[in-house]
This record gives C-alpha cells, sequence and structure tokens, in this order.
C-alpha cells in the first residue's frame, strides 16, 4: 500500500499527466479557510503571512511557532483542499532541523511542508520521515536582496534548472517557480515530471498560487506586474465600515431589532 506522501506524489503528478491545472492560494486564518475550502486544490499558509498579517517588511522574521499557530488555525477550517505549510527561514539549515521543525507543522495540521532553494539532502530526509516536500525556487524571499526576475541571464536559467531537476530527483511533489521568464518556466515544466506551480511565471506553469489578499484587493502594499486581482474587496470593506461608523454616530444602529429585552 502507498504511503501518504507516494499517494500525494501520484495525485499531483497525474493532475500534470492530464493537463489539469493546479490551483492554489495563500491562507493564513480559520475564516479564510472555511471560505476557500474545495474551491482550489492547495492551500497554503505562506511566510508571506510575515508581510500581509504582520506588516513585515519581507518574511525573514516569520518563525516555526507563528506557522503551528496558523496551520492550526487554517487545517480547521479546510476540510477538502490539500493544506501546505511554509518552513520559516532557518528552520531547514540541516536534514535534522527541518525534520523536527516540519513534525510540527505537520502535528499543526499540514499535508505537507513547503521549504525555499535546492536543498536535496533535506527534502530526502523529509521524505524518509514520510512528509511530502514542495520546492520554491527563481525568486527566494527567504534569501532575496531584492524581489525580481530571476534565470535571466543563461548562466542563472541553467542553475534554476538544475535546481528544479535536482528537487525533482530529491522527491518533492510539485515545485513553486516565482518570478522567472515564461520561456524558462516552460522548459522547466517540460523537463520535469511533478507539477510545477507559477508565480509571476508565466503561461506554461502546470498550475498558479497568489498570494490571497492580493488577487482579493486587500492587500494594498504591493504593485506587481504578475497579479491580477478578482475583487475589489478592501473597498467592500471600507464601504461596509464607513456605514457602521456613521449609522452608529448617527444614533440609527443599534435599533430596538437588535436589542434584547
Ligand atoms: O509565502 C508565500 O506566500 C509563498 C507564495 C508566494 C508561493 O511562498
Amino acid at each position: 500500500m502507498d504511503t501518504v506522501m507516494e499517494h500525494i506524489k501520484k495525485v499531483f503528478i497525474d493532475l500534470k499527466r492530464n493537463n489539469q491545472k493546479i490551483t492554489m492560494l495563500t491562507c493564513y486564518d480559520y475564516c479564510f479557510s472555511k471560505l476557500m475550502d474545495g474551491l482550489v486544490d492547495l492551500i497554503l499558509i505562506g511566510d508571506s503571512m510575515g508581510m500581509v498579517v504582520y506588516g513585515d517588511k519581507n518574511t525573514k522574521d516569520v518563525t516555526i511557532e507563528m506557522m503551528e499557530r496558523h496551520t492550526k488555525a487554517v487545517a480547521r477550517g479546510a476540510k477538502r483542499s490539500h493544506v501546505v505549510a511554509d518552513m520559516p527561514i532557518n528552520t531547514y539549515n540541516s536534514p535534522d532541523d527541518a525534520v523536527f521543525n516540519a513534525r510540527k507543522l505537520i502535528e499543526a495540521g499540514a499535508s505537507s511542508v513547503k521549504i525555499e532553494g535546492n536543498w536535496p539532502g533535506v527534502v530526502s530526509a523529509l521524505n524518509r520521515n514520510n512528509i511530502p516536500v514542495m520546492g520554491h525556487i527563481g525568486l527566494t524571499p527567504q534569501s532575496a536582496e531584492k524581489y525580481c526576475v530571476q534565470g535571466k541571464s543563461p548562466e542563472d536559467a541553467q542553475r534554476i534548472i538544475e535546481e528544479a531537476v535536482s528537487l525533482e530527483e530529491a522527491g518533492c511533489y510539485s515545485i513553486v517557480l516565482e518570478c522567472v521568464p515564461k520561456d524558462l518556466a516552460k522548459q522547466i515544466t517540460e523537463k520535469i515530471s511533478i507539477p510545477t506551480i507559477g508565480i509571476g511565471a508565466g503561461v506554461y506553469c502546470d498550475g498558479q498560487v497568489l498570494v490571497t489578499q492580493d488577487m482579493l484587493g486587500l492587500f494594498v502594499d504591493l504593485r506587481l506586474k504578475f497579479l491580477k486581482k478578482y475583487g475589489d474587496v478592501g473597498e467592500e470593506i471600507k464601504k461596509a465600515v464607513n456605514s457602521y461608523a456613521n449609522e452608529v454616530k448617527a444614533g440609527k444602529f443599534p435599533t430596538d431589532e437588535h436589542s434584547f429585552n
């Protein structure tokens, strides 16, 4: 019988083989998790949480304790989508560290973990412990000095291709490609048998991920070329908050209808 890890690998490789695009969105709390559960294939507790939820300027201050807490909340709301949790910076510097910290995220309710960069030894160690791993290459915010397109020079492109192959061989079940030219993403997608999930990686990936707050128009700190907005929820929230505040100030809310006798 397949282990959980083998099963997950098969499911995602089959989606790729059958040309079924894979959908992933980030999520950091119970409320959003309940709303999006079953509507996307994967829900990612991304360490982008540092910026989106905590207002940090990058993802580098996110800790394993924060990820555990938010993974628990998201996992409670997600009954159908696959829940994958980011391993924060400095939690997988060695295979032993990686296994120790990934177990915390799995115990918190994640079904797999995501790591940034080419760490084949870490991926194999996690797999040996039955923990499925999603890779993440191209722009890797945990180590990036500047957020910009990666793999533009032939040498960089070749390095990223080699990283993708190395991560597949090590045992990843899929790989996020962040901010790379679309032709490089195409080459990688065609070369490996596990799915690529793009963000700023063009049209040829096997799947797509966005930060939910970005695509809903909730997070206004960033302007990104690769982003498409699917809603203006931020404006809706402002309207609702404004109406509430105006009604309370005008004595229109609460009324008798909202009162206990
Ligand atoms: O942390 C995150 O949100 C991510 C996605 C951008 C892939 O890693």
